[in-house]
Order: structure tokens, then C-alpha cells, then sequence
């Protein structure tokens, strides 16, 4: 039995959940929102997308419904919209949720994985943590797949290479100071060394990815559902793969009591193994300087 409960229905979590059943990755899914009619509809409406594909259960539900999940994926929160520079624009209407939502996983007897969304998800996630005492290993925060996702996109783009030849990854604070980790990129399987006009041209790029998008249409919604999928299915499959999810330290690179985005290696225990890269001057600085960052927004609000 692989279940799964989805906290926050809206456009997000709702197409996380109908990408959850349609690749058959849980038979058990149980939907979660402050609007009940809205996990309701999107229940039966994935319920019946299945009635040809899949045995899978999906049901709206309360927090006791979540009892015996696997996997707790949470974007319940305000999301972006346009006029928001920056995620942190979030924090106090979001840190307010979270809390609740902290406090009601907390009463959960068997403690699931949870998959924190909601942003500014670096310090989301380090206050799902905090505020339910679960294992580090067992509180994740997805942003870096879906990061390095629009890293790699950019660099298929501009290299007009396959995307899948792609191999990139983005590190640190889902923001403004994102690191993408142009030292260890490779296509076909060959590094590939980028100038520096090139590293700025690209980083532009996938900074602005995202509002890009919400200015078009209103949210993003695929990428960051897919990408976050991919991490759950490492984990309910148990297919340790490497990703890069937004993790507590504890010492590894020199970091303590900081939510934010590292290699890790997923299974379903959780992050089985935390890699700490080599980065270079560069890419040091503004891992370190959105650490700086995230230490003094965790501490307004933790
Ligand atoms: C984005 C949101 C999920 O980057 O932060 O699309």
C-alpha cells in the first residue's frame, strides 16, 4: 500500500495529486483543504480521470484521514502572483499556515515524510521541522529539482541541445540567490565549461523563470508539480535517486539550523545521504550569502 496526502488543493497540490494517481505511484491518495468542497471535487474529479487506468483511492479528507501515510506533500499557502518580487513577500500570511499545519501533523501517530511547497519554502521548511520535532531527513523542501529543471531547460535553449543531455543542478535558497552550479554541468556526458557573459545571461534567465510565468498565467503549476512528483516517486518506490530538496543541517557544509537546497540522495527513508559538492569562488559566495539570508528571515519568524 503506497499512500499519499496532499495538504492544499488548489491548482498546485491538485495536479500534484492527479500526477500522483495517473503514474500509478500511490494506491491511496487523500486529498486535504480548508475548503472541504474543494478537496471534494478534486477527489472525484481524479477519481473518476482513473476509472480506466487505476484502482487508486482518492478521498477528501481530514488530518486523521492522513494516518498511515507514507508521504505528506504540503502547498496549502498564498501563492505568488505577479506584483510579488520576491517569495519572502510571503512569510508572514504563510508562517501562519504552516504553523496550523505543523500542529495538526504533529498528532499524526506514524510520522510520515513530509514534502514542504509552500513558500518561501527554504524557511517552511525549516519551520515544518521545527514545529513537528519529525527527523531532518524526514522534512523536505521542494525547489531545487524544479530550479535545476529551468537551469537545465535554459542551458538546452542556448546550447540547442536535447534537454535530456542536460545535466545541471541549481543549489542553495529557492530566490533571488539561487546557485547554479555551472562547475559541475555536463551534456552527453561531457563538462561543459560556460563564460561568464554566459553564466550571467543563463542565471537571469532562470531567476526570472517563475514570475515569467505567473505573469502569463497567473501561477505555475506543472513544473513545480512534476518536479516535486519525480521526488516522491524516488521515495514511495524506493528508487534512491539524487535530487536536490531543501534540507536542515546539521553541520554539512558548515551550516547549522538552515532549511536550504543540497544534493541529497532520496529513498524511502527519507534523504538517505546529504552530498557536499565542490563548488567554486563563485558559487560559493551566493550559496553562503542566501544562508546568511535565510538565517536572519528564520530568526523573525522561529
Ligand atoms: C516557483 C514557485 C513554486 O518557483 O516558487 O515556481
Amino acid at each position: 500500500m503506497k499512500k499519499a496526502t496532499v495538504i492544499g488543493v488548489g491548482n498546485l497540490g491538485s495536479c500534484i495529486a492527479y500526477e500522483l494517481a495517473a503514474r500509478g505511484i500511490v494506491t491511496e491518495l487523500v486529498l486535504i483543504d480548508l475548503y472541504r468542497e474543494l478537496a471534494e471535487g478534486n477527489a472525484e474529479d481524479i477519481a473518476q480521470a482513473m476509472a480506466f487506468r487505476s484502482n487508486v483511492e482518492v478521498t477528501a479528507g481530514d488530518y486523521e484521514d492522513a494516518e498511515g501515510s507514507q508521504v505528506v506533500i504540503v502547498t496549502a499557502g498564498k501563492p505568488r502572483t505577479p506584483d510579488m518580487k520576491s517569495r519572502m513577500d510571503l512569510l508572514e500570511a504563510n508562517i501562519r499556515i504552516i504553523k496550523s499545519v505543523a500542529s495538526n501533523l504533529k498528532k499524526i501517530r506514524e510520522e510520515p515524510i513530509v514534502v514542504t511547497l509552500t513558500n518561501p519554502v527554504d524557511v517552511m521548511n525549516y519551520a515544518m521541522w521545527k514545529l513537528t520535532g519529525f527527523d531532518r531527513r524526514r522534512v523536505i523542501g521542494s525547489a531545487g529539482m524544479l530550479d535545476s529543471a529551468r537551469f537545465r531547460r535554459a542551458i538546452s535553449r542556448k546550447l540547442d541541445v536535447p534537454v535530456l543531455d542536460v545535466e545541471a543542478y541549481v543549489l542553495g535558497e529557492h530566490g533571488d540567490r539561487q546557485v547554479p552550479v555551472f562547475s559541475r554541468v555536463a551534456v552527453k556526458g561531457e563538462k561543459r565549461a560556460f563564460s561568464d557573459e554566459e553564466r550571467k545571461e543563463i542565471t537571469e534567465e532562470i531567476r526570472q523563470s517563475a514570475l515569467n510565468v505567473i505573469s502569463k498565467k497567473g501561477g505555475t503549476v506543472y513544473a513545480p508539480a512534476s518536479n516535486t512528483v519525480n521526488m516522491v516517486r524516488m521515495i514511495l518506490e524506493d528508487v534512491p535517486g539524487l535530487a536536490v530538496c531543501s534540507v536542515v543541517l546539521d553541520g554539512e557544509y558548515g551550516l547549522k539550523d538552515i532549511s536550504i537546497g543540497v544534493p541529497v540522495e532520496l529513498s524511502r527513508e527519507g534523504v538517505k545521504r546529504i552530498f557536499e559538492w565542490k563548488l567554486d569562488e563563485d558559487e560559493k559566495a551566493i550559496f553562503y550569502k542566501g544562508a546568511e539570508n535565510l538565517k536572519k528571515v528564520i530568526k523573525t519568524v522561529m
